[in-house]
């Protein structure tokens, strides 16, 4: 009998998967490429800043601090993620290893980032807390999450579709909902209990630009971990009928094209370490 997956195990597969992490970079992360301002700035980055970029996946944020002349660690545990991040932020130094349990001594970091980070570690409070440690005090953390579907967004488009059109075995292991950080009422608490003050957040108008309506359907199957669990394996009449239902929606809300701004809109969450 094999094991049942766990939230850790799946998420540390998928990311793994080179060609999940490349789709990542190449297509989904339009939308996530549009944080980065915001994440660089709600940190106030600047030259010299000292920085740590926690799942930096291809090092889109890692650039971002870069590029306004601070000095970055970019970590993650996926090496296929990293080998993507060394060529986009070459000034960078980067780390195999897993965000819940830093190897850095504390208060090294003027600034620490968690760009959509933190809907994939199993425990999310201990990020929190491993960011606080490894802070300076009023060294500031940013991180991004994507809205949920209470707004008009992608995420909601194709979950929706999985939850009327997927098979009902194919279900995700238990963990952290991919949305619980993108709100106030969760994450400010967890930021002021663990020794932060002064939390923000922002919300950004982050969106693809598709010339198929099917396109969110296809970013999430190909580019995501928890998305592409449960959309790989829907038999073929589920898959189907799942990505029909993606593209009703998309000429519903967005008419009928021939390009569609289909929103993926997310929160900036940003806080100073006491
Ligand atoms: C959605 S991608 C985000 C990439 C990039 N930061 C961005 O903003 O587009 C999530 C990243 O988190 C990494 N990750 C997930 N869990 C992790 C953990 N526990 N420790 C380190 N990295 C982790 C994955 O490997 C992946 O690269």
């Amino acid at each position: 009998m094999t094991e049942p997956d766990t939230f850790a195990a799946l998420e540390k597969r998928e990311w793994a998967n080179a060609k999940t992490a490349q789709s990542y970079a190449r297509a989904f992360a339009r939308a996530a490429d549009m944080v980065v301002p915001h994440l660089v700035s709600a940190v106030a980055a600047k030259s010299g800043t000292e920085a740590l970029d926690l799942c930096c996946g291809h090092g889109n944020v890692t650039a971002g601090l870069i590029a306004v002349g601070a000095k970055v660690t970019g970590l993650d545990f996926s090496p296929a993620m990293l080998e993507m991040a060394r060529s986009a932020a070459p000034q960078a130094e980067f780390i195999e290893g897993d965000a819940m349990n830093l190897r850095f001594d504390a208060g090294m970091f003027d600034a620490v980032t968690i760009g959509f980070g933190m809907p994939h570690v199993p425990d999310p409070v201990k990020v929190v807390a491993e960011a606080r440690r490894v802070l300076r005090p009023g060294g500031r953390l940013a991180f991004s999450v994507w809205c949920g579907p209470e707004v008009d967004t992608a995420l909601g488009y194709v979950f929706g579709a999985i939850e009327t059109h997927g098979h009902p075995d194919i279900a995700l292991p238990p963990g952290p909902g991919a949305n619980d950080y993108a709100d106030p009422a969760l994450a400010f608490p967890v930021l002021e209990a663990n020794g932060f003050t002064d939390p923000q957040s922002e919300t950004v108008a982050s969106m693809w630009k598709v010339s198929d309506p099917g396109a969110p359907f296809d970013m999430f199957l190909e580019g995501t971990a928890r998305g592409g669990a449960l959309l790989r394996p829907q038999p073929d009449k589920n898959a189907a009928a799942i990505r029909a239902a993606v593209v009703a929606q998309v000429l519903r809300k967005h008419g009928d094209g021939p390009v569609w701004h289909v929103p993926l809109p997310a929160v900036v969450t940003s806080a100073v370490a006491v």
